[in-house]
């Protein structure tokens, strides 16, 4: 049996646990509190900060397991980099956790690779951040370096809205870096994830494109497959390609990319299941976790089958503990539609706390519709 350390356990996570507990294997599963998502559904659990250096390293020498999986960006990569050259399989690579772990790093090795990406330039002050804005021109996207789920992410639209953008991207950094990345804004048709699967044995898959709508810079729906013309998809494929084999090992990534008339610009990339990426559970046969289980124990994926179908988040409206969904019965009568309850113990504003999903032909309305039924009380 092969056993697993799973570095966050959110709702990504939990899937995955299921996911890897269908081929058997054993999982423990790791965040920095009691009762997260992907714990529910795991043999063992272990609580702490996965920033916390010597807590992370304990884990990994008690457990010993055949696998580390990282589940978020915020985790003290160092320590990946290190024990992958002692001869730990960390997924897909230590390289990959380390260099996507600040949007900085991997922007840089896309920069190198001759991949499009948004126009972009570092600021660590205020008036940084001005001089900058102003050499890319406006509007443009502000985003702390470290942080995810459009966590401190903000558009200024003018030189007055800077010290407004430099203060909301500070409150919402992760770690000790003060430091912002100002891009480009780019006005995109549409932006789609690519899921990319790179196995052990065997060539680099693709998911048919995943369409989705962000506010905030959170993931709100998404559908499956988005419409792309085959030059389009064929351009995002290659530079995936790209990015992914520059990153190494096995298992899923999520690479973002927008698209304007004329141009497929990358954006940012994970290397696991991306949140957009939760409606394979009902558009494919083998979902993101499957996929990413497979590859991890380098299991065979000889067919991807796809069909429409679409995701919605159910978002929490205020601070609480031990939540309560109304109108779930309601969203399930729907035919076609199924609902994912992720489980977290308590709520904030904006948290996402559970999705809905449909397939079918009219998919998309269909999971909007789901999930504004359901409440968290
Ligand atoms: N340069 C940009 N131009 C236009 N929209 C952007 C740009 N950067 C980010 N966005 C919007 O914000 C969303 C979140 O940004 P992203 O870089 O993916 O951050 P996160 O890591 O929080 O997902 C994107 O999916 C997109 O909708
Ligand atoms: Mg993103």
């Amino acid at each position: 049996m092969k056993k697993i350390l799973l570095l966050g356990s959110g709702e990504l996570g939990k899937e995955f646990v299921i996911s890897a507990k269908r081929l058997g294997c054993h999982v423990v599963a790791c965040d920095s509190y009691a009762g997260a998502p992907a714990m529910q559904v795991a043999d063992e659990h272990m609580v702490f900060s996965m920033l916390d250096e010597a807590a992370l390293r304990h884990a990994i020498a008690t457990h010993q397991p055949d696998f580390v999986v990282p589940e978020i960006e915020a985790i003290r990569t160092e320590v990946l980099l290190e024990v992958e050259l002692q001869g730990q399989t960390v997924i897909p690579s230590a390289r990959a956790a380390n260099l996507t772990m600040n949007r900085d790093r991997i922007r840089q090795v896309a920069t190198e690779l001759g991949v499009r990406t948004a126009r972009y330039a570092y600021a660590d002050s205020a008036a940084e951040l001005l001089a900058q804005a102003q050499a890319i021109g406006f509007p443009v996207v502000i985003k702390p370096v470290m942080s995810s789920s459009g966590k401190g992410q903000s558009v200024a639209h003018t030189a007055a809205d800077i010290d407004g953008s430099w203060d909301f991207a500070c409150a919402g950094m992760r770690g000790d870096r003060k430091k912002v990345i100002v891009e480009e804004f780019i006005h995109f048709e549409y932006e789609i994830t690519l899921l990319t699967v790179r196995q052990r044995q065997g060539p680099t898959l693709f998911c048919p494109p995943i369409g989705h709508v962000q506010e905030r810079g959170d993931y709100q729906y998404s559908w499956q497959p988005q419409a792309m013309s085959a030059e389009h998809l064929k351009a995002a494929q290659d530079m995936s390609e790209k990015v992914t084999a520059n990153l190494g090992g096995v298992g899923l990534f999520g690479v973002e990319f927008f698209v304007t008339r004329d141009e497929v610009i990358f954006s940012e990339l994970s290397p696991r299941p991306h949140d957009t990426g939760m409606v394979t559970l009902v558009s494919q046969n083998l979902s993101e976790f499957d996929l990413h289980a497979r590859a991890i124990l380098g299991l065979p994926i000889p067919l991807i089958e796809t069909r429409e179908g679409a995701s919605a988040v159910v978002l929490a409206s205020h601070n609480g503990v031990n939540p309560r969904f109304e109108g779930v019965e309601q969203a399930l009568s729907v035919p076609g539609v199924d609902v994912r309850i992720f489980g977290k113990p308590s709520t904030r504003p904006y948290r996402r706390m559970a999705v809905a999903l449909a397939s079918g032909s009219n998919a998309l309305a269909t999971a909007r519709a789901a999930a504004a039924k359901i409440k968290v009380i």
